[in-house]
């Protein structure tokens, strides 16, 4: 549908349509990440000197951020890399651009295994020092990195990674074959056990009383994980030591972690501190989290597109868990600015902004969350949706219009439903306890008939649990929202009904054989007083996508008819549906589209075959031609080169007449405009209203709460028809 959807709003003039058209969409319109958190929490970000001096990165970070780290410019090994040498241009030039702009600062990290001040272990002679030496050493580079910045950070990370990783129940201490500790074994816990822990968080709160210290580490989700950093901080705490907040590192993927083991970690540790920051987030496309890495550096390459639909989804997930503790979390940080900074990789494509620095749509479906849908939980009436196969259960649709999905798919690794709230890709299925996918739409869909399909893994599939509808130039899966007014396009059991008929006829000028579909209305053929009735026809088009299937099934273009007329509202006619030819055109050459190859098979061939075949009333005041989308250009192009042939015109989602395009006022006796209110509502209104103005029996359509799809067209045929032929 989103194809279709695309091609046609070209025409409708939809705005919407151009982000997913190619051109570019600034993601970043609006407010500023910052902004949209103000009552939740700070958002940072980890930067390097680039992002602090370019004044395009600058202008990104002023806008989105209230929160900055020192990417690396303050850990100790590159600030104080040697006794009594220290590196404070770059770490300054960062701590002076948030003082200039009013940013407050984590500061990240005073000590860590990794990046340290490795000459705090020995002396002059390379020999080791005794613990007492280190703590000095340690003491000292606190005191005056914490001195130095403290009027400008908010946050410490004191201690950085000091837990062991999950995985691994035995490890080797001093050549044998052990335990493993809960503890990493670096170099600080050999030489002091954790008791170093306690001094960094000491030394930490004597150089600044009123900054909050917290321990930061990667892996907090882990089970194992979880409960060791928090068996060490209970510890810690219940000693005294002043430890005030948890950082959780989030260095997440697009699988990984959901919503229950985030949940988990983050209930745990508010058990004991007051202050969770998610302190360096990104979100790879591989499947490693934590601190086991492969980059994926090197030339950028196009980050596939269900993969983006992955990533943003998950953000979307991680963030509505965010929001709903943040009683407890008050920041969270993303680690680097954009994919080209990333420690990453450039290829694991893990941020919002990516290597160009262009927001990504991932920016947009973090900020533009919607509070009431994040406690919103759906109503759980749930029924088979009516486009089910005999016997399946689902998809399921709610009385809200939400839709439920579920497949069976075990060793895939993502499955995403092509139909979801607007921009996100869809609905992503997560595996449930019996390894089955499931997942809800996030909010209700709009009312009536969308086209839809799996992507599992990459591959599109049909859902096996529905019915398929040609749409997309292919057979996809349907499911069917109700509509307040579903009624009249309901199959009614105590009226008569007309009948579908699949014509074939050859088509000379393509040199082949044409389909059509005629929809013959109850009671055709018979004989009256020793006469059979003569019908008008209207020549209804399809899509761009779609065939002559299209209106008869998914349209339900004779039910309609079907109802109207056995409530009286018009007077039986005859429907053709035929193939337009639409569907060989490329995107790219829409524009060139002049329906010419069409209109020889309609007036030359297809007319003249249905009027020697069928009871027509055979001349222009009893002839409509009418088509959506596509069909609708079709329909325009047609109508306005032959106006002798048709005397009724309609353009469903399909563009607008403008009077001064129509030659001859008196050769159009009903001009019908429609779209629906999420498309281009004031095209039609303003088209119809010259229209009136000029003269013409003009009539639209805006059909509420619908876009490019087929309930929007549904109604209007059921209002054009009313005005056919009289
Ligand atoms: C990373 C930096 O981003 C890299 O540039 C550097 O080479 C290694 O460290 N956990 C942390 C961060 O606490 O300091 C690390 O930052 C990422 C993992």
């Amino acid at each position: 549908m989103k194809k279709l959807f695309l091609a046609l709003s070209l025409i409708a003039g939809s705005i919407t349509a151009s982000a997913q058209w190619g051109r570019p969409v600034d993601y970043s319109a609006g407010q500023g990440l910052k902004d949209a958190y103000k009552g939740y929490f700070t958002i940072g970000v980890a930067v390097n000197k680039f992002n602090v001096s370019d004044p395009a990165q600058v202008a990104i970070i002023k806008k989105q951020y209230n929160s900055v780290t020192a990417e690396n410019a303050w850990k100790p090994g590159e600030i104080h890399p040697k006794e009594g040498v220290w590196n404070f241009g770059l770490a300054d030039s960062i701590a002076n651009f948030c003082r200039e702009n009013g940013i407050k600062m984590r500061g990240h990290c005073l000590c860590w295994h990794s990046q340290f001040a490795d000459w705090m272990f020995v002396d002059k002679k390379g020999k080791p020092v005794k613990k007492e030496v280190f703590y000095e050493r340690l003491r000292e580079h606190i005191h005056t990195v914490v001195n130095r910045y403290k009027d400008v950070v908010y946050a410490w990370d004191v201690v950085n990674e000091a837990m062991a990783d999950d995985g691994r129940p035995f490890e080797f201490v001093n050549g044998k074959m052990v335990k493993a500790s809960p503890y990493r074994q670096s170099r600080h816990f050999k030489l002091c056990g954790d008791e170093f822990i306690a001094k960094a968080f000491e030394f930490a709160r004597e150089a600044d009383p009123d900054g909050l210290l917290f321990y930061n580490d990667y892996s907090c989700v882990d089970n194992g994980k979880r409960e060791r950093i928090y068996d060490m901080v209970k510890k810690m705490k219940d000693a005294g030591v002043p430890i005030d907040g948890i950082g959780m590192q989030g260095h997440y993927n697009i699988y990984f972690p959901d919503e229950d083991q985030l949940e988990k970690a983050i209930n745990r540790f508010s058990e004991i501190v007051k202050h969770i920051h998610i302190t360096e987030l990104d979100l790879r496309t591989n499947t490693e989290s934590g601190g086991q890495l492969m980059f994926s550096r090197g030339e950028a390459k196009p980050q596939p597109a269900y993969m983006q639909t992955l990533q943003e989804d998950q953000y979307a997930r991680l963030f509505k868990v965010f929001r709903k503790h943040k009683d407890v979390i008050d920041n969270v940080t993303f680690w680097n600015l954009s994919d080209k900074d990333s420690w990453l990789g450039v290829n694991n494509h893990p941020l919002p902004f990516d290597e160009n620095f262009k927001a990504k749509r991932s920016l947009q479906i973090i900020r533009d969350f919607d509070e009431a849908l994040d406690n919103y939980q759906p109503k759980e009436d749930f029924v088979p949706n009516p486009c089910n196969q005999p016997g399946q259960e689902y998809p399921m649709v709610n009385s809200e219009g939400y839709a439920r999905f579920r497949v069976e798919a075990p060793d895939a690794k993502s499955v995403i439903v092509s139909l979801g709230l607007g921009g996100r890709g869809g609905t992503v299925l997560r595996k449930d306890k019996d390894g089955v996918w499931v997942g809800t739409t996030d909010g209700p869909m709009d009312p009536g008939f969308h086209y839809y399909h799996l992507t599992i893994d990459g591959g599109v599939f049909n859902d096996p649990g529905t019915h398929n509808y040609f749409g997309s130039c292919r057979w996809e899966s349907g499911i069917e929202i109700p509509a307040p007014d579903q009624d009249f396009y309901a199959e009614r059991t105590n009226i008569p009904h007309g009948n579908m008929q699949k014509v074939l006829f050859y088509s000379k000028s393509l040199g082949k054989m044409q389909e059509a579909t005629v929809y013959l209305p109850y009671g055709y053929g018979k004989v009256v007083k020793g006469k059979q009735e003569r019908y008008p026809v209207l020549y209804l088009q399809h899509g761009w996508g779609e065939n002559e299937t299209s209106w008869p099934v998914q349209g339900k273009a004779g039910l309609i008819m079907d109802n109207l007329i056995a409530d009286g509202k018009i007077k039986p006619f005859i429907i053709v549906m035929a193939y337009g030819l639409t569907n060989d055109f490329k995107f790219g050459s829409i524009g060139r589209f002049t329906a010419e190859e069409f209109e020889k098979v309609l007036i030359d061939e297809l007319i003249p075959h249905i009027d020697a075949n069928f009871l027509t009333k055979a001349d222009k005041w009893n002839r409509a031609m009418a088509g959506l989308s596509m069909g609708g250009m079709t329909t325009k192009l047609i109508t306005l080169r032959r106006p002798e042939v048709f005397g009724y015109w309609g353009l469903l989602s399909g563009g607008q007449y403008a009077p001064e395009e129509i030659k001859d006022p008196k050769c159009v006796k009903y001009i019908f405009e429609g779209c629906g209110d999420k498309e281009n509502p004031e095209g039609i209104n303003k088209s119809v209203k010259s229209l009136q103005d000029a003269g013409f029996n003009a009539e639209g359509l805006v059909s509420e709460g619908t876009a490019h799809e087929f309930l929007t067209w549904r109604r209007c045929l059921y209002k054009m028809a009313q005005k056919l032929f009289k």
